[in-house]
């Protein structure tokens, strides 16, 4: 699938994601399954999302030692997920274990899921990072050196603010997966999201994928939310790369 809008089913349960499907009519979507659905539904709803054809990326931010990661991560690779994830600040020794995890537990004859890492949550602010996380530093080089840190350690990519695709890419490369959500048409709410872009920017600045939630499954017409969002991101990136999903 090229360039993915990955909607977020931002739910607490199965009858709430089959209802936002059901104007779809069957549409394949590139989906998004957080720990809010996750830890209601458990691995049945991905094998569900998987029998009818939709991609998947299961948000779970893993962050713990790298030991638990590990073991973790060979779980979650027997699902057959497109991507997964790991929060950066476990540090580059948990991003490995998360890694061989997910080496020894993706089945034979299959790849292994994108591993990517959240390097700060688009919620973060600079006040935020010095007054409550002690982190004295400016918020973008904070990122910066996380997706450093990254790639270092053998991942695919980083979960990122649309504003640091530029300087992410220069840094670690064109092909390191640039994946990102605070993304708003002109004129949405921003709700808890601090630093918002529009898909067109977010195309514009190089993301390889968006995260769009509330824009999509909170609003009235969800298709016509889609398709217009779908149309800003897709059609300018007609002759943009792919990401490098596992099952295109
Ligand atoms: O509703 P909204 O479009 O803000 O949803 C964004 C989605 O992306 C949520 O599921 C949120 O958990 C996720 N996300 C994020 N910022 C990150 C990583 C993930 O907003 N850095």
């Amino acid at each position: 699938m090229k360039k993915p809008l990955i909607v977020a089913l931002d739910y607490a349960n199965e009858q709430e994601v089959k209802k936002f499907f059901t104007p779809f009519d069957g549409q394949v979507l590139f989906v998004k399954v957080g720990m809010e659905l996750f830890y209601q539904t458990g691995p049945q709803l991905i094998t569900e999302l998987k029998e009818a054809g939709h991609h998947i990326f299961l948000d779970l931010k893993l962050h713990d030692i790298p030991n638990t990661v590990k073991g973790a991560m060979k779980g979650l690779a027997k699902l057959g997920v497109d991507i997964v994830n790991v929060h950066a600040a476990g540090g580059k020794d948990m991003m490995e274990a998360a890694l061989e995890g997910l080496d020894i537990g993706t089945p034979p004859g299959t790849d292994r899921p994108l591993c990517v890492a959240v390097t700060q949550l688009t919620s973060t602010t600079q006040w935020m990072m010095e007054e409550e996380l002690l982190i004295n530093r400016n918020l973008g080089d904070v990122v910066l050196s996380y997706a450093q840190l990254t790639k270092h350690a053998g991942l695919d990519g980083v979960v990122c603010s649309a504003l640091e695709v530029p300087k992410i890419k220069s840094i670690c490369g064109s092909n390191f997966q640039t994946i990102t959500p605070g993304i708003r048409l002109a004129g949405d709410a921003k709700q808890d999201q601090k630093r918002v872009v529009t898909p067109a920017d977010a195309s514009k600045l190089g993301s390889d994928a968006i995260v769009v939630g509330r824009s999509i499954t909170q609003v009235k017409e969800p298709v016509k939310a889609y398709e217009n969002i779908q149309l800003e991101w897709g059609m300018l990136n007609e002759k943009s790369n792919r990401i490098k999903t596992v099952r295109n």
